[in-house]
């Protein structure tokens, strides 16, 4: 166990640099969540990633690069992961639009830190678009392997606020980026071969990379790999993304003394919170875990949540709440 630390948070990138330089995991702001970053070539720093999240040894890292040049030093790329590349990690200095995809693709550079695969041959790679994001990885030149930074299993943070909440005294510093701007982490695709496979619904929709690749087949999550009879991404965990008190779904008229997160118009009376009462599905997701954080408190039974449509990005947020009712 580590000894108790003071956790600093800042918009200091130069504070950030130095943190990264002595092998250390910091809080670093995403445009999806919040992420733990750490040096991905370094042993010392990338376990103290998994130290901080209590996150098992098996479950993988993903890298995060500033572009496509800088992810094919690490990965091999082929037609299929070159074309969703192209299309999606193209960010523009507002990142508006921005649709976040990490794609698995072989492992090249034996430079990176066993630790990050976790010992498979491949490696999730991701161009983050939050400007000070791009800016750290920039500056550092080496990938950051990062999770959502929170702890294993718990809800993932949107705020620096709630990586503090999560973290205080585990790490030493805190880059704040505001509020993430999506708000449900990245989709993963396998890109292995020319035949995509979502590992994980995300920000991204399937619709989207669909259009990218129309004559390829597209796979739909699923728990495990047959082949390798190993879970692929443990992010498809039944349990996982959950509050501490048990969560109720598709409920339209909750008990008493349960918090009752609504969606929509119509809940005026009940709601204890609401995701988006003009029923917009990206301000749902952009607030879904930051109220279920502010509703996960011993004075409620648990928390009832209103039915939710699982058109666009709602496809991803029932994934979410399914796992976090395990
Ligand atoms: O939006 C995001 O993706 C955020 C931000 C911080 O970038 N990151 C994130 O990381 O959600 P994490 O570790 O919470 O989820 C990444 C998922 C995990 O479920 C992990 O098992 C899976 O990606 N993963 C990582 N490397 C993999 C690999 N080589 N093959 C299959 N799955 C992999
Ligand atoms: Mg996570």
């Amino acid at each position: 166990m580590r000894k108790k630390i003071e956790t600093l948070i800042s918009t200091d990138i130069n504070q950030a640099l130095y943190f990264l330089n002595n092998n250390e995991c910091i809080g670093m702001p995403t445009e999806t969540v919040y992420g733990l970053a750490a040096d991905a070539t370094s042993d010392i720093a990338v376990q103290k990633i998994y130290q901080a999240k209590g996150r098992p040894s098996f479950n993988p890292l993903i890298i995060h690069v500033t572009d496509l040049k800088m992810a094919q030093e690490w990965g091999y790329f082929n037609d299929m992961a070159l074309r969703l590349a192209n299309a999606f990690w193209q960010c523009d200095s507002t990142f508006n639009n921005s649709k976040p995809l990490t794609l698995v693709v072989p492992l090249k550079n034996k430079m990176l830190s066993k630790y990050v695969t976790a010992g498979l041959e491949t490696v999730g790679i991701r161009v983050p678009a939050h400007p000070m994001a791009q800016q750290l990885i920039k500056e550092f030149s080496i990938p950051l392997a990062a999770p959502s930074a929170n702890r294993s299993n718990y809800i993932s943070p949107t705020t620096a606020k709630s990586v503090y909440d999560d973290l205080n005294g585990l790490i030493p510093f805190i880059l704040d980026g505001g509020p993430c701007q999506m708000g449900l982490e990245s989709t993963i695709v396998d890109a292995t071969n020319n035949t995509p496979l979502i590992l994980r619904y995300g920000s991204t929709l399937k619709e989207d990379i669909v259009k990218i690749c129309p004559h390829m087949s597209m796979n739909e999550p699923n728990l495990h790999n047959p082949n390798h009879h190993q879970i692929i991404a443990p992010g498809m965990l039944k349990k996982h993304y959950s509050p501490k008190i048990p969560v109720r779904l598709n409920v339209t008229i909750p008990h008493d003394n349960e918090a009752f997160l609504a969606f929509g118009p119509k809940y005026d009376h009940l709601e204890t919170l609401n995701l988006s009462k003009s029923g917009s599905l990206e301000e749902a997701a952009f607030n879904l875990y930051a109220m279920l954080r502010a509703l996960d408190q011993n004075q409620y039974t648990s928390i009832a949540i209103a039915p939710i449509p699982s058109t666009g990005i709602g496809a991803a947020i029932n994934d979410r709440l399914q796992r976090a009712m395990g």
